[in-house]
């Protein structure tokens, strides 16, 4: 966001940003308001686009309202969308917005849970109610499965807990990602992200390891599907419980047999979405910010590029397990083809040199004509990028074209 900020003008600080994002500031965490509203009013600060789902929680928005600092970015209110699963589902419950079947339980239910499980013979899928990294949902296949995924909710979390059990669906995912004033919506490429750890879609869920747009079977048919029975009734709700919604409002997205259902909402970009959708978005990212918060989005148009974009995220060996090594020097970026973006997720520096400080260290993104093109060209180039124990998922872009079967 900060890249594509400062090309279409902007003057850019990132709070706290990483050893690859010019203007960052390692000492102001993004939800010490009390810090960032003086970082503001010693720079000059008049806009607040917030990238992460934790400063939105904790309330950033509503603690700069009525203030001259405009913040892109829903309330606490807002937010909840994403913070809480129970409230999200219910909220699609109330306006009509296509989704699994789902069971509500709070922790002194989990025998009830683990019936239900049961009965639907262990094809569920568990989901913690609150913010959890991507580490809250367990995709079951048997009742051994089910029911060890509720013995782990019940060891991980102390005190009281909601969760729901969800029917698991079938289908490829998609993501589709729009800044929104509330009102109306304006939509960025579709995209694909990879959440499993290895090829072929096997192995734990991660935060991502890679993602490319626009997504060539997500056709005129499919995100008009979309459109009608996720995305009109989710505004539709925004507006007829009076969110005052301004920023970006992810969808992810199943397309099933009976059509597309909605998994969840994010109230941000994705990471690694992000990563490709700004990159493949011709149109200036700050103006359609400024008209979502001018009240004018009505009167822009999103442009995009020609060709796609694929990234692939360079990894921790060990990631997403709790614990893994970091602190390894990172080499070769100076090798890469200029025309290759690299985007520093977890980095930092230690006596003048570049390490690893995390589980997704970085994110190298290539462009092509075709989306072939791009993922060759991009996988050649990861090869100049080492650092000790690297690991990166070998078929981004790569998926076999899915036939989507159905009455939609
Ligand atoms: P969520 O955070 O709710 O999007 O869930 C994370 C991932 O779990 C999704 O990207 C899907 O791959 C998977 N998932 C979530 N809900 C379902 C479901 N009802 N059926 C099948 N897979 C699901
Ligand atoms: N890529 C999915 C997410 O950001 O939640």
């Amino acid at each position: 966001m900060a890249w594509k900020l400062t090309r279409d003008g902007a003057t850019v600080h990132v709070l706290p940003g990483n050893a690859g994002i010019p203007n960052s500031h390692p000492e102001i965490s993004a939800t010490d308001f009390p810090a960032i509203q003086s970082f503001c009013e010693a720079n000059g600060v008049k806009l607040i686009v917030v990238g992460p789902e934790a400063p939105l929680a904790a309330g950033v928005t509503d603690y700069f309202a009525g203030s001259d600092i405009r913040v892109f970015g829903p309330s606490r209110a807002g937010a909840v969308l994403e913070s809480s699963k129970v409230w999200s589902k219910e909220f699609m419950r109330r306006h009509g917005v296509a989704t699994a079947m789902s069971w509500q339980y709070r922790s002194d239910k989990l025998d009830e849970a683990r019936a239900k499980a049961t009965e639907l013979d262990g094809q569920v899928v568990v989901k913690y109610d609150g913010l959890a990294a991507g580490k809250g949902v367990y995709v079951c296949s048997s009742v051994e499965e089910a029911q060890a995924a509720l013995d782990d909710l019940q060891q991980q979390h102390t005190g009281w807990f909601s969760f729901l059990l969800e029917e698991k669906l079938t289908g490829p995912e998609i993501s589709i990602i729009g800044v929104t004033d509330g009102n109306r919506v304006r939509l960025l490429a579709p995209s694909q992200d990879h959440k499993q750890l290895l090829a072929g879609d096997q192995g734990p869920n991660t935060g991502g390891m890679g993602a490319y747009c626009p997504v060539p079977f997500a056709d005129d048919n499919v995100l008009a599907a979309i459109r009608t029975s996720i995305v009109d009734p989710t505004l539709l709700g925004l507006q007829n419980e009076q969110f005052d919604f301004k920023g970006f409002l992810y969808f992810g997205i199943m397309l099933t047999p009976q059509g597309p259902k909605l998994l969840e909402y994010n109230v941000r970009l994705g990471d690694p979405e992000a990563e490709v959708l700004l990159p493949a978005m011709e149109s200036s990212l700050l103006e359609l910010i400024e008209a979502t918060l001018d009240g004018t989005l009505q009167q822009t148009v999103v442009r995009q590029r020609r060709g796609y974009y694929v990234g692939v995220v360079l990894a921790s060996g060990g990631y997403p397990a709790a614990q893994f090594p970091t602190g390894f020097p990172i080499t070769g970026l100076d090798q890469l083809h200029p025309s290759i973006l690299a985007f520093h997720g977890a980095t930092r520096q230690q006596n003048g040199e570049l390490v690893t400080s995390g589980g997704r260290v970085m994110v190298l993104v290539g462009h092509g004509e075709e989306l072939e093109d791009a993922v060759n060209y991009v996988y050649r180039e990861a090869e100049r990028v080492k650092f000790k124990d690297v690991y990166i998922r070998t078929d981004i872009g790569q998926r076999p074209e899915p036939t989507l079967a159905g009455n939609w």
